[in-house]
């Protein structure tokens, strides 16, 4: 069997042989795209330069990409699905030197030196052309002139890659697939089919085109790249004959210690099976979200939201099967002992990543009690609804309405399945059908919710952003009075769910200063100070004595914000009416940004 270290290490030594730069891993969480909530593949964060821009390592680059991936969260727990992996990547920037690929991939694939599989076991996958794109037949010759006998002209719905969103560089692809043996399940079996004979693992996409906004058609991009992709765990199975991605390595080494923790075995049962594998994925996941240099915390909207939703499933599943929720610790410690040494984040940040996570845990635990009692309330309701129409002879059926399950999950956080449970252990139903309907309005609704998080600081115009935004002058004030007046802000990021401020200060703060801060900020919310703003030139502005940083920004007449006597600035606004409506200011973090500029997270709860 051949490891999944034993992979990435060959993947970077086969790659390097080649002339290609290793480069690090990008962050889990792509800054300023609005087209996803995390980094799924590894070309995500190189669409500049896959768009013409130069890197800086020159145009033939490698690495090891952590990946999340949430469309297929619910599929987790079977033997294929992770949200968290990692994608080995190679790139060629502005060339398309598609036989090199293809020789470079099938040296890989066979040479005993990397992974050794004979060519007879692999099969692949070209683009069969319509009415954008040719057919590749370029790139079937090239497979065949190799010695790979078994390569499948496909459509687009197969053979073409293109970001989640449609919109920027894509193009005909050719995948690699292990050929498992497995007798053919019909005349017309191929590598499309599912059946279980092709095991795809590998996927050179030859980026020649480019969507360049919604509804546009394909066109030529000027300058092609080649951008492939491989599963690292997807790949380890494929290769090893294994049956399930939780059988090696570190995610078998949690199971293991799930296991000699929890009330109920792994196998106990289908269920707890995939308990245990949620529990498995999720916190591994989680870790990655809460430790990444961009940490985010759990929150009602955008990637805070997905976060929240995989700690309270894990927390769910620790519930199926007996497990003291006080472990996921020790889990949050085998995974930064095997992945901390690549991305040094998670290591940096794994106290962090630990506290952030019992925070969730028994901020969820306090709402499922709530919950519990909310769900009284509503049987309480039904049945005394069923007496009043009893008395004038109608029937009313025991049945929690759609609407009541969503609003317990949503506002509780209880899930559906245990409101399910609750209500047939006292004879009632649910009504799946409207807890589905309902599910899905809010999906629709959270939706564009994150589009509008990755709009970034004045553009998105939400209410919690709004709100952020005036804790950004509080703390600027505060800055100013602690450190003088030549305190400026040189930066600032904004989404519903943080603010991101840097500023001109020589020394990492002490936790005094942050707590003085925050008090700050924090006294000045209780002080319930109305905001207003005024429309001035810009050089009243100046005299009104309002801070301006980015003065060349704005036209003649200018907003002038002002909070109370605390802060005065010139700003475009949006702001709360009442610094009141923040409740309550936190700052998650402080950092270096660049030399002499210091960075603060903070989030409103
Ligand atoms: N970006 C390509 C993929 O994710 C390589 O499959």
């Amino acid at each position: 069997m051949i490891s999944d270290i034993e992979i990435k290490n060959k993947w970077f030594e086969f790659f390097e042989s080649k002339g290609f730069k290793r480069i690090d891993s990008y962050s889990i969480i792509p800054e300023n795209d609005p087209t996803v909530l995390f980094t799924t593949a590894g070309m995500h964060p190189l669409v500049p330069y896959l768009l013409g821009e130069k890197h800086p390592k020159g145009n033939k680059i490698c690495n090891i990409q952590r990946c999340i991936r949430t469309t297929d969260i619910d599929e987790v727990g079977d033997d294929s699905h992770l949200t968290f992996f990692e994608m080995l990547g190679n790139w060629f920037l502005g060339e398309c030197d598609k036989k090199k690929m293809i020789e470079y991939s099938y040296e890989f694939i066979t040479s005993p030196k990397y992974l050794g599989i004979d060519k007879s076991r692999v099969a692949t996958t070209v683009f069969a052309g319509d009415e954008h794109a040719p057919r590749d037949e370029f790139a079937y010759n090239t497979w065949k002139a190799c010695g790979i006998e078994n390569v499948y002209y496909l459509d687009k719905k197969h053979n073409w890659w293109a970001l989640g969103g449609g919109v920027g560089p894509c193009g005909p692809d050719t995948e690699m697939f292990l050929d498992t043996g497995k007798e053919k399940c019909s005349e017309s079996c191929s590598p499309a089919c599912d059946c279980g004979k092709y095991l795809e693992f590998w996927n050179d996409v030859f980026m020649q085109y480019v969507v360049e906004k919604e509804g546009d058609q394909v066109k030529p991009l000027s300058k092609p790249n080649i951008d492939t992709g491989m599963g690292l765990e997807r790949a380890m199975v494929v290769i090893n004959g294994l049956s399930s991605v939780y059988d090696y390595g570190v995610l078998k080494n949690a199971i293991d210690l799930i296991e000699s923790r929890a009330g109920v075995k792994y196998l106990e049962s289908e269920k707890s099976k995939r308990s245990y594998r949620i529990i498995a994925d999720h916190i591994r996941s989680a870790l990655f979200i809460l430790g990444d240099e961009r940490g985010v915390v759990p929150s009602n909207v955008g990637q805070g939201y997905i976060l929240r939703r995989l700690i309270r499933r894990a927390v769910n599943c620790a519930r199926d099967i007996k497990l003291d929720t006080k472990y996921f610790s020790n889990l949050i410690d085998i995974y930064v002992d095997r992945h901390g040494e690549d991305y040094a984040d998670i290591k940096k940040n794994r106290e962090f990543a630990k506290t952030e996570l019992q925070k969730e845990v028994e901020k969820f635990s306090k709402a499922l009690e709530e919950g519990h009692k909310e769900f009284d309330k509503v049987i309480a309701g039904i049945e005394k609804h069923k007496e009043f129409a009893l008395k004038n002879g109608e029937i009313v059926p025991s049945v929690i309405s759609g609407k009541a399950c969503f609003r317990l999950y949503d506002t509780f956080g209880f899930p559906f399945e245990l409101t399910k449970e609750l209500a047939k252990e006292i004879g009632f139903s649910v009504d799946e059908e409207g807890y589905k309907k309902a599910y899905a309005e809010h999906q629709e609704k959270s939706r564009s919710a994150s589009a509008g998080t990755f709009k970034g600081g004045l553009a998105d115009t939400s209410e919690k952003s709004a709100y952020l935004h005036t804790a950004t002058h509080l703390l600027m004030a505060g800055l100013r009075k602690m450190f003088g007046a030549g305190v400026m802000q040189k930066g600032s990021n904004i989404t519903p769910e943080r603010m991101r401020l840097d500023f001109n200060v020589d020394h990492k703060l002490t936790a005094e200063e942050l707590k003085t801060l925050e008090d700050f900020v924090n006294d000045n919310i209780k002080r319930e100070i109305p905001v207003t703003f005024e429309e001035m030139s810009l050089d009243e502005a100046k005299k009104s004595g309002a801070v301006g940083v980015f003065e060349s920004k704005y036209g003649e007449k200018v907003k002038v914000y002002t909070i109370g006597d605390v802060s005065k600035e010139i700003c475009g606004g949006p702001h709360a009416k009442n610094t009141k409506d923040l409740h309550h200011f936190k700052i998650v973090k402080e950092e270096s940004s660049s030399a002499g500029i210091r960075r603060i997270k903070a989030i409103l709860d």
